[in-house]
């Protein structure tokens, strides 16, 4: 299943399990992704970790049998990233939920897609029956995809995020396998 690769622009992307040694990379990748769209729930300048801290936080969720941390990279950065929470009490373990984000120049391309489609297969293996997600009300793109996969509204958060002086509502979305 991973590591794999796939061409987006001429570009080889390897999509593999994130380590402690990305961490460097990793802080670059959020500052950027943060800053590129207002659907994430930061933005750079509240990345402040250091790249120890963030070492030590990758090392710790890819030694967790619980977590699922994608990364895709070409040769110099990271591109996107998706990251899986399984419940973690015994009756919790049964679902899980995740985050996907992509960097703007590599939208549109199924990278993404492959990335959710790993992470149904991993946890189909791991015997996971649900997948929640939660996804702003107008982030139009990200819900057309989650529908395309067959995730569908289970409701709506009111107040989920906010951005100074704006409240937004999130849909809790949910896939069962
Ligand atoms: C949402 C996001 C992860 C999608 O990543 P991506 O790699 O571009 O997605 P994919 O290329 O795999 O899928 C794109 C799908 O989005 C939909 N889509 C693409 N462009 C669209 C548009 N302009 N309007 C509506 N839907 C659109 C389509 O369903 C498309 O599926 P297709 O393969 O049938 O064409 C990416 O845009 C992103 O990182 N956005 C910023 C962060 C974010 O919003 N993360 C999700 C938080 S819940």
């Amino acid at each position: 299943m991973l590591p794999y690769t796939i061409y987006i622009k001429d570009r080889l992307i390897t999509v593999r399990s994130a380590s402690a040694k990305d961490a460097s990379a990793w802080l670059h990748y959020l500052r950027q992704v943060g800053d590129e769209t207002d659907f994430l729930a930061f933005c750079s300048e509240q990345v402040t970790m250091s790249t120890g801290e963030a070492g030590k936080y990758l090392d710790y969720v890819s030694r967790r049998t619980d977590n699922l941390f994608l990364l895709a990279a070409d040769t110099t950065r990271i591109v996107a990233s998706l990251n899986f929470q399984r419940g973690r009490w015994p009756f919790t373990r049964h679902q899980g939920e995740f985050g996907v984000s992509v960097l703007a120049e590599f939208w549109g391309y199924g990278l993404a897609r492959h990335m959710i489609e790993t992470m149904l297969e991993w946890s189909s293996q791991n015997n996971i029956k649900k997948i929640n997600l939660k996804v702003r009300t107008d982030n139009i793109r990200a819900i057309k995809l989650y529908q395309s996969m067959g995730f569908i509204i289970e409701g709506t958060i009111e107040r989920e995020y906010f951005r100074p002086g704006v409240f937004y509502s999130a849909y809790h979305m949910g896939l069962k396998l």
